[in-house]
């Protein structure tokens, strides 16, 4: 079965075989015939970088619903079923009324990978708003509910990326929105410029939602046209010590101080210093407009991409001693 059109890279590989999945019933029926290693589970493909066909039987999770599960006066547990499109969901809440996951906008992907790596942008991360998963053992069928300390969330980070990875299949997430007195989050200059373009001083949960989707569509190529998986790499976190040499050297290298005394570095500005913004060799290349994109033109193959990765990151360690950490997973 082709997969070029099920990972927003756009890498044509195959898989042995393709099976959707619409209920937590049928994913239970396959995973009894199934060994766990014969199979590749796919939600919207939006964060892999496949490098060759797939030697196993993909499946597409396609479970879908929305349901208030509780609330009071203020606020809101919605479940989402992992099928979901998480920007529609976003959409959904916004439409509702319902605050919290506005700045999560336009990210592409379905809601049941979005706590895997704890999706994030201007200033939100997904785990600010979780309430809990349910995911499926894929060798015992045990259904198991992850409470958010157990999903041990971090930077683009999760429990389903490390100790439990590739052993359970996430079929829902539940978030707690705000119903009235929204929080918001603004203080991104991004976010701030865009408001006040638009003479607006004090936003609605949709002007946010709307300033995201426009910066976003600025910034970050549409994987439906130019395949892509978001930010290639993770932005690096380095001590004090080692970012006071390298703000010496670079006083106008952005950073952002972080609560445990380190500081964030961003791998776009590293790698737009290295000049490899706007590069391309064949159909794979970086983004112009944001180095942290890598993008596939057209016919890339994913060792294509993978060996492009690669040279930025050697680049990178030489010019700054840096090691770029991929946030795409890669297969
Ligand atoms: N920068 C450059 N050159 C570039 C790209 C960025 O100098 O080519 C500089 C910018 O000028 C800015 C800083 O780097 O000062 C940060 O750039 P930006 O605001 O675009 O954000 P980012 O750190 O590159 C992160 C997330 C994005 C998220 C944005 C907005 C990671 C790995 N990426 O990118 O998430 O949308 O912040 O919050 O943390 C994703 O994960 O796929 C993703 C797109």
């Amino acid at each position: 079965a082709p997969l070029k059109s099920h990972n927003t890279f756009g890498i044509d590989v195959r898989a042995k075989q393709y099976i959707a999945i619409y209920s937590e019933k049928e994913l239970k029926h396959i995973l009894k015939r199934f060994y766990a290693e014969e199979l590749f589970v796919l939600s919207g493909g939006s964060n892999m970088l496949l490098t060759s066909d797939v030697d196993a039987t993909v499946l597409h999770i396609k479970i879908n619903g929305i349901r208030v599960v509780s609330e009071d006066q203020d606020e809101v547990v919605i479940e989402a079923k992992a099928g979901e499109n998480w920007h529609q969901f976003v959409l959904w809440c916004i439409d509702k009324n319902y605050g919290g996951l506005e700045n999560l906008s336009l990210i592409p992907g379905l809601v049941g990978t979005s706590p895997i790596q704890n999706i994030g942008a201007y200033g939100v991360e997904l785990k600010d708003h979780f309430v809990s998963c349910t995911a499926i053992h894929k060798q015992t069928l045990e259904e198991k509910v992850f409470s958010k300390e157990e999903c041990k969330f971090g930077y683009r980070e999760s429990v389903f990326k490390n100790e439990y990875k590739n052993l359970y299949i996430i079929t829902s997430v539940q978030f707690r929105l705000t119903k009235r007195k929204h929080k918001l989050q603004t203080s991104y200059g991004a976010i701030q410029a865009e408001l006040s373009k638009k003479n607006i001083s004090k936003p609605s949960i949709k002007d946010v939602s709307d300033a995201v989707v426009y910066i976003r569509k600025n910034k970050l190529p549409d994987p439906r046209k130019i395949g892509n998986s978001g930010s290639f790499f993770k932005n690096p976190i380095v001590d004090a010590s080692f970012f006071k040499q390298i703000n010496e050297k670079y006083p106008e290298m952005p950073f952002y101080e972080l609560a445990d005394g380190n500081y964030k570095i961003p791998a776009g500005w590293l790698i737009e210093k290295c000049d490899f913004k706007g590069f391309t060799k064949g159909d794979a290349g970086v983004h112009k407009n944001q180095a942290l994109v890598l993008v596939n033109y057209g016919k890339a193959t994913g060792k294509e991409i993978l060996d492009l990765a690669k040279a930025i990151q050697y680049k990178v360690q030489q010019v700054f001693n840096i090691q770029l950490e991929t946030e795409v997973n890669i297969f």
